[in-house]
């Protein structure tokens, strides 16, 4: 059985300061974190080493939002996976549609990401999603299996149960406007369909499939309590300590 995931993506939100209060906060509202959940968050890089040092014993994973490829070298800007590791990352994101949209993440890049994050021990949180164009137009199921497909290429079998897959629907993400958790399921069945071709039904039924797009906790219940979503990647409701808390509450 699949142990849920609840993620916060805080974005570019909470330097070195405001991630120390916020993650106070999540510590004295949710002391003891569920035994059958796994909480992780992903502050901006500047405040990864602040966030290990507070979350030290906290039961709570540490994450970043991107990583390159390379392991070093002139790419400005850019931090590698044994940065990451040092500063005690064990996840990843990969492939957020607003650094599709925003800074020219591609398929491809996506891959090598994916690749390299697994090759030095980081799981990555592979984000797919369609826009609002692409859904009115029918092709959403048709693009996401793409993005799955492109995502994994040669990544394989023996270590694609560390890959966790976050579908956001584009047009639900930071507008309020939540998919309904029929249209959630329909799209993690159709996505854990694609990964039993990729691979076999035990793979498939390993990896745990994320739901992001305004998940808060007044529709959490509803989302969470469907066979194929397995958490939720969230932005906003994460950066506040009761709400994000609350969630976490809701998943046990
Ligand atoms: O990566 C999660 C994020 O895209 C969802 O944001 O604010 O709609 O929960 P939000």
């Amino acid at each position: 059985m699949r142990r849920y995931l609840i993620a916060g993506n805080w974005k570019m939100n909470c330097g070195p300061g405001r991630t120390s209060e916020l993650l106070q906060g999540i510590k004295e509202l949710s002391p003891q974190i569920p035994e059958a959940v796994d909480v992780l968050v992903c502050p901006p890089e500047i405040s990864l080493t602040t966030a290990s040092e507070v979350l030290n014993d906290y039961d709570v994973y540490l994450g970043a939002q991107n990583v390159h490829y390379e392991d070093e070298g002139a790419f400005t800007g850019e931090v590698s996976t044994g940065m990451l590791k040092e500063v005690g990352c064990s996840y990843v994101i990969i492939g957020h549609s607003e650094r599709r949209e925003y800074f020219g993440e591609t398929d491809k890049t996506v891959n090598a990401k994916v690749i390299k994050a697994l090759l030095d021990d980081l799981k990555p949180v592979l984000c797919v999603g369609e826009s609002l164009a692409q859904r009115k137009k029918e092709v959403h199921k048709k693009m996401v299996k793409k993005q799955v497909q492109a995502a994994l290429n040669s990544v394989k079998e023996n270590n694609v149960s560390d890959v966790v897959i976050a579908y956001e629907p584009i047009w639900a993400i930071g507008t309020g406007e939540t998919a309904t958790p029929e249209q959630a399921q329909e799209m993690h069945e159709m996505i854990r369909s694609v990964l039993s071709e990729l691979y076999d039904e035990d793979a498939a039924d390993a990896i745990r499939i994320l739901y992001g797009g305004s998940m808060k906790p007044h529709n959490a219940e509803e989302l969470l309590s469907q066979p194929d979503v397995d958490g939720g990647l969230i932005g906003g409701a994460s950066l506040k300590a009761d709400s994000f808390t609350d969630i976490i509450n809701i998943a046990e």
